[in-house]
């Protein structure tokens, strides 16, 4: 069984058809970047797999369970489900310690003591030992969203989301998240990733999936669709990604 399965998922809002008709599978362990240009719908499908979103037709499995069915126990479902953001969305007033418990302990019931060992554990799993007691206003772009990996890692997700971790960084503080990103992978981690990291892409993912206007156009292993692409609007889009001083002929 497929640790996500998507069956002809459309999205709109309004007379906007953002999703049409997608289908694809994340197996368990797997690393799958999403890359496409912008407003092809990658943050409309990541928010469609915890059902931040309610799309209009199709169908969602996680670890089986289908999340569409007005019947399934969302909280139950995402709890199983990590999300980091472009934005952190840490709370300002927590300390990182706190950021990282509060969950555990109003979601999965968690006493303090035992939040406190794994917040802390994934803490220095990123690399944050020192921070444990700093607030978020005190901490560099790269350090929030360690913090936020950590927060996330602390609820023990079987899927990990990240919708353009970096993007928001200065370009210095990169390299720290993306080598966080690289050790989840390597310890197992399934993840769904969405990202502008070529070279992070290339490295680590096991398949790359490109969307354009609502729809995968091609995916497969990024040897292939990276490096040797089919489809005449992946080569575009890689071509613009890989140099942005490129200009189409007209
Ligand atoms: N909450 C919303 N309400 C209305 N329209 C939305 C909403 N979220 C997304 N859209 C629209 O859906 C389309 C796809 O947006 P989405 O954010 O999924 O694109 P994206 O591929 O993540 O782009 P980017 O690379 O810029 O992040 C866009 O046209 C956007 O304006
Ligand atoms: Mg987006």
């Amino acid at each position: 069984m497929s640790l996500v399965e998507i069956k002809d998922l459309h999205k709109s809002f309004g007379d906007n058809h953002v999703l049409r008709g997608i289908d694809f599978t994340v197996e368990q362990g797997e690393v799958v970047c999403v890359i496409g240009p912008s407003g092809s719908g990658k943050s409309t499908l990541l928010r469609c797999v915890n059902l931040l979103e309610q799309p209009q037709q199709g169908q969602v499995f996680v670890r089986g369970e289908d999340i569409t069915d007005p019947d399934c126990h969302l909280d139950d479902a995402r709890k199983h489900i990590g999300m980091v953001f472009q934005q952190f969305n840490l709370f300002p007033h927590l300390s990182v310690l706190q950021n990282c418990t509060v969950a555990q302990v109003t979601v999965l019931k968690r006493k303090p003591a035992e939040a406190n060992e794994i917040a802390r554990a994934n803490l220095e799993r990123v690399g944050l030992t020192e921070k444990v007691d700093a607030y978020p206003a005190q901490l560099s772009g790269g350090q929030m969203q360690r913090v936020a990996i950590a927060r996330a890692l602390s609820m023990d997700p079987a899927l990990m989301l990240f919708d353009e971790p970096t993007s928001a960084l200065d370009p210095e503080l990169v390299g720290d998240v993306l080598t966080v990103m690289r050790k989840l992978a390597l310890d197992g981690m399934t993840m769904l990733v969405v990202t502008h990291e070529m070279a992070f892409a290339r490295e680590v993912a096991d398949r790359v999936v490109f969307m354009d206007g609502g729809v995968i156009v091609e995916q497969g292993p990024p040897e292939e669709v990276i490096g040797n692409p089919q489809q005449e609007r992946t080569k575009t889009f890689l071509r613009r990604v890989l140099d942005p001083t490129h200009v189409e002929p007209t």
